[in-house]
């Protein structure tokens, strides 16, 4: 029997934060700029507090000037357009992310278009959209998840994917859709694979890279598994266990990690997977939209 290894994504966010952090700094000793990201909240959601505050956190350790918007549930649609359009022409703010889900009397592409695209640094609107499936990345901005989980796969398999088989469970625009087109660019074979297809355990057994981004606890099982995967868990719920009589709730992903664990070479856990990584990309992305917006170019 064999044991996966564990992918380690707090260590590696732990790393590339540091790293971060350091370039951080030179550019504020080279020439006097400060990466700005100004994270906005809309409502009480419980979940997305918790990621704002990790968010600002982080953001605040490398050395980022860092600002948070709290708007109340029932802001209206120009309330908000207003907020977005002054950040978009505030010079000391490089990145704009617009926290999800939002309160459901606001359009969710309405706002996320009205972002400046070079201060996108969550890469949802159409023109980074549009440079990421054209294959145009030089300059684009790519979202965060999707581009966490391609470093821990490049990390076990390399840049190029030629040959490999990838599936991508979830047809999200946060995550699935990107997450196919960062595989396809780096050669590899895709199959995207969501809650309509036929047969998705015998999908999933013909794929070398497996990332799960469905939002059922525990869904992905290990005879869905060919052995030897690499297996991305993108999913974070929040279960309710049974332990010594008392009940209490626990983060899990998409992926039954313990058994998986039992076939594939390698795989994430959740916690200390992919969330971190997503929180570190976010923060490369704003030291990036910091760099091309001051016409430094990309180091
Ligand atoms: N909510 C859950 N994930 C994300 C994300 O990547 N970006 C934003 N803006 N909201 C989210």
């Amino acid at each position: 029997m064999t044991t996966a290894r564990r992918i380690d994504g707090k260590k590696m966010a732990a790393e590339l934060s540091e790293k971060i952090t350091r370039e951080t700094a030179a550019l504020l000793r080279d020439h006097g700029i400060v990466p700005g990201l100004a994270v906005v909240i809309i409502g009480e959601d419980p979940a997305s507090q918790v990621y704002v505050r990790n968010k600002k956190r982080t953001a605040e350790a490398c050395g980022f000037h860092s600002v948070q918007h709290t708007l109340a549930a029932d802001s209206t649609l120009d309330a908000v357009l207003a907020l977005i359009d002054a950040l978009n022409n505030d010079s000391n703010i490089h990145g704009i992310l617009i926290q999800l889900p939002l309160p459901s009397h606001l359009n969710e592409m309405q706002l996320t278009q009205a972002v400046a695209p070079g201060k996108d640094v969550d890469g949802f609107h159409f023109i980074n959209i549009g440079k990421l499936a054209s294959g145009n990345t030089g300059d684009a901005f790519v979202p965060c998840t999707p581009a966490g989980c391609m470093l821990m796969i490049e990390a076990e398999l390399g840049t190029d994917l030629s040959g490999y088989s990838a599936v991508v469970i979830g047809r999200s625009n946060i995550v699935g859709k990107p997450m196919a087109s960062l595989l396809l660019q780096a050669n590899a074979t895709i199959t995207v694979a969501h809650s309509r297809t036929a047969d998705l355990p015998g999908v999933v057994r013909n794929a070398d890279i497996v990332v799960a981004a469905v939002g059922q606890a525990n869904m992905v099982k290990a005879d869905w598994i060919k052995p030897g995967a690499v297996v991305i868990d993108v999913g974070i719920n929040r279960i309710e266990v049974s332990e010594d009589g008392e009940t209490r709730s626990k983060l899990t992903g998409d992926i039954d990690y313990a058994s998986v664990c039992k076939v594939a070479a390698a795989a994430t856990p959740v916690p200390g997977g992919v969330g971190p990584m997503t929180i570190a990309m976010l923060m490369a992305n704003t030291l990036r939209a910091a760099r091309l917006a001051s016409g430094l170019g990309l180091n």
